[in-house]
């Protein structure tokens, strides 16, 4: 027994070893780029915070067993495959639901959908149409049997106090996902949903991106959502790279995956307005994070929305679109998992030198490789304003998280260096009055 203990062990490590070091190779490729003495360096430096997350691991048997059973059933290393290369999970069915209202330009999202899903099967397309427009309703109709019109029928005025009268898309909003969401998980009975609106333009890699994740969704209950959105993905914030991608706090929405089992802990208390920020707050989300792409796979072309096209013009229509298809079935995804992905975060995060922000904008960056990674620390909720205004990310908080936030840190390019804007070492959670 104990004999087999220890060989479990002892597989446990190593299996854990090829990990770190395949999840290495692949996200590190770009150290070749480097004078062959700084790649050296950071080899170095990047393998020494390995040993460290291993080691810690060792101290505990049972984690390290329960840890490998996990990564076992996720990329199935137990099969004979050594490449590591796949999650092979079982994907089911995964419906898109499209929310429209009164816009026939629905079209240029349905066409896309269309063009990029795989087949029809795998992914069938349901619009939920609100509103009753008729020349919507005829543009949703002209796909045939391409997909299947939902109709939400509920037009019943919403009594609202004078005050509250302008928020009344945003209850017309909350009311019609809640039902489209009950189609699809009630009376249609799916496990998963794909959910977007009619304004998104969406990525040749789309589906793609999100079959691939659905087994992580599954696994990795520190996960509640996969998003296709970055919320700071500018083209001049992120790294062209469309292999990336994050963990974040903040629930980013615009193209999302949804699962039965969040539904059912969300359906009893659906809120009547605003239910992306009330998805925000910590008694929906317990402290659980979505995977978000370094280049976002949906863009909004919405310019004029419920909220007025709010942050369109300075900020929404700038999101880059991904344009090149990812294999993502091909990859080995593992390294978003919770346990593999914590350790190594804050080993990268907090082994990056700390730049005064007046530095940063003089651009002294003095004694510091092109493209090593750079910290900018925030202590107060006005130092990150500062900070984020002279970088261009986002400068809002919801329930305490920045956008793109986890842990505190918002990770982004900036000038061609990766730049995280950080709480300092030892973060303990957000603190909700920053709103
Ligand atoms: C913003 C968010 C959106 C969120 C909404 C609710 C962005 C860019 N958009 O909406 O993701 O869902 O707040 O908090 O952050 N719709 C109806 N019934 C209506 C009016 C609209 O179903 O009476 C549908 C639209 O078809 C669309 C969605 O609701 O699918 C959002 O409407 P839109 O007008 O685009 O509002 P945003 O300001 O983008
Ligand atoms: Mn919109």
């Amino acid at each position: 027994m104990k004999r087999k203990l220890g060989y479990f062990i002892a597989s446990g490590i190593t299996i854990l070893w090829v990990l770190f070091f395949y999840q290495y190779v692949l996200f590190h490729q770009n150290i070749q780029e480097l004078d062959p003495n700084e790649g050296a360096n950071r080899k170095i430096k990047h393998l020494s915070a390995l040993f460290d997350d291993v080691h810690n691991l060792e101290q505990d048997s049972e984690k390290i067993k329960q840890y490998v059973e996990r990564v076992q059933e996720v990329i199935g290393v137990d099969g004979g495959d050594s490449s590591l290369a796949v999650l092979r999970k079982e994907i089911p069915v995964i419906p898109v639901i499209v929310f429209g209202c009164n816009r026939p330009t629905i079209k240029r999202s349905l066409d896309q959908l269309i063009k990029f899903r795989p087949s029809a099967q795998s992914f069938p397309v349901y619009v939920s149409q609100d509103c009753g427009d008729a020349a919507t309703a005829d543009a949703i109709a002209s796909y045939g049997d391409q997909l299947t019109h939902l109709k939400h029928t509920n037009n019943t005025p919403i009594n609202l106090s004078k005050k509250d009268k302008k928020f009344e898309g945003y209850y017309k909003i909350a009311r019609h996902y809640k039902w489209g969401l009950q189609q699809m998980f009630r009376k249609y009975n799916y496990s998963a949903v794909i959910i977007v609106e009619d304004d998104l333009d969406v990525a040749p890699d789309f589906f793609q991106y999100f079959a691939a994740l659905y087994p992580l969704l599954a696994l990795d209950t520190s996960l509640w959502c996969i998003s296709a959105w970055n919320d700071n993905g500018k083209a001049d914030l992120t790294e062209n790279n469309a292999e990336l991608l994050h963990r974040t706090d903040f629930f980013p929405g615009l193209g999302w995956m949804l699962t039965k089992e969040i539904w059912n802990e969300l359906e009893p208390k659906w809120p009547e307005k605003f239910w992306d920020d009330w998805m925000r707050r910590p008694e929906q989300r317990q402290q659980r994070s979505c995977i978000r792409p370094e280049i976002s796979r949906t863009s909004t072309f919405g310019k004029k929305g419920v909220s007025n096209g709010e942050f369109f013009e300075t900020h929404l229509k700038f999101i880059k679109l991904n344009d090149v298809a990812v294999p993502f079935r091909e990859r080995n995804l593992a390294y978003l998992l919770k346990e593999i992905y914590d350790p190594r975060f804050n080993s990268i995060v907090y082994n990056a030198p700390v730049i005064r922000l007046d530095d940063w904008k003089q651009k002294e960056i003095v004694g510091l490789p092109d493209n090593a990674a750079v910290r900018i620390e925030y202590r107060t909720k006005d130092q990150f304003i500062k900070i984020a205004k002279a970088i261009g990310v986002m400068q809002d908080f919801k329930a305490g998280v920045p956008r793109g936030g986890y842990r505190g840190v918002v990770t982004l390019v900036h000038r061609g260096r990766r730049v995280f804007l950080a709480p300092p070492a030892g973060w303990d959670g957000y603190d909700l009055t920053w709103n």
